[in-house]
């Protein structure tokens, strides 16, 4: 039997789910603010609500009704590296929200090649930057769900090794600036997101290090990461609030 996939709907709703109400909140703020991108959408609750006249989103498998998409999306069935092989040099995005595959070669490159295509002034949203457990940061989603099973600790959350990925960019990318909403848009301690944008327009192309410092990165072990108090300072962490004020005030300029 083939599973009902859910259908879109044609209006978003601002309120509807809580990662779209952040990033409707920053939209808003946002000088330009019509061309959003959204990389892994599963079954599409925050593409849905993202009120953006123009939605993008790529997933290899798309959770959800493509026959009847709201005006103004389109889908990409397929992964976000072919996407941005295929995707002309001139297409910019006002605003990239990244939730694909939560491992760090990947993400890092999601993160490289999004700024390659975001418009000036533009914002990356990254989602899942901080572990919640240590369970929640196996690299494979299936381990990690497996031994929250077994040690009868399931949340089902899974944020991989994208924390790696983030202490890349910043010990080596400090032509970017960065905050983090280290709530949920309710006020819950989970679900960390890090709103980065370009800081020295002139530097976008330059990344540091080659394969060797990127590859070091993949044992980097998460010492910190439970560490409430460090995390807060590492990541620039803020209340949702605070962080989505502050990078409005700093990345759209005067
Ligand atoms: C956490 S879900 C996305 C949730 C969605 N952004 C939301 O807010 O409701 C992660 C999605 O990433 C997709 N994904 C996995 N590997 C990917 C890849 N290489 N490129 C793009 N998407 C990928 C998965 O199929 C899955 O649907």
């Amino acid at each position: 039997m083939t599973k009902k996939l859910p259908t879109l709907s044609p209006v978003p709703n601002p309120s509807g789910g809580l990662r779209s109400q952040r990033i409707n909140s920053l939209l808003d703020g946002m000088r330009s603010s019509s061309r959003y991108l959204e990389i892994g959408l599963n079954t599409g609750i925050t593409f849905e609500n993202v009120t953006a006249k123009r939605r993008w989103g790529v997933d290899p498998v798309v959770g959800f009704n493509q026959d009847k998409l709201p005006p103004g999306s389109r889908i990409f069935e397929q992964t976000s590296d072919s996407f941005f092989l295929s995707l002309p040099a001139g297409e910019t995005f006002d605003f990239i929200y990244l939730d694909g595959l939560h491992q760090f070669e990947q993400a890092l490159r999601d993160i490289e090649n999004a700024l390659a295509h975001l418009a000036p002034r533009g914002l990356i949203l990254i989602d899942d930057v901080l572990p919640t457990s240590l369970l929640s940061c196996f690299r494979s989603q299936r381990m990690s769900n497996l031994a929250q099973k077994l040690l009868g600790d399931y949340s089902g959350r899974w944020h991989g090794d994208v924390y790696r990925a983030f202490a890349y960019l910043r010990n080596h990318l400090p032509h970017l600036a960065f905050t983090t909403c280290m709530e949920d848009p309710s006020g819950r301690p989970i679900h960390a997101q890090t709103i980065l944008w370009v800081d020295v327009p002139d530097k976008t192309g330059v990344f540091a290090g080659g394969w060797w410092t990127r590859s070091r990165y993949r044992f980097f072990l998460p010492w910190f990461i439970f560490n409430r108090n460090k995390t807060k300072d590492m990541y620039r962490g803020m209340t949702d609030h605070s962080a989505i004020a502050q990078s409005l005030l700093k990345s759209q300029g005067s």
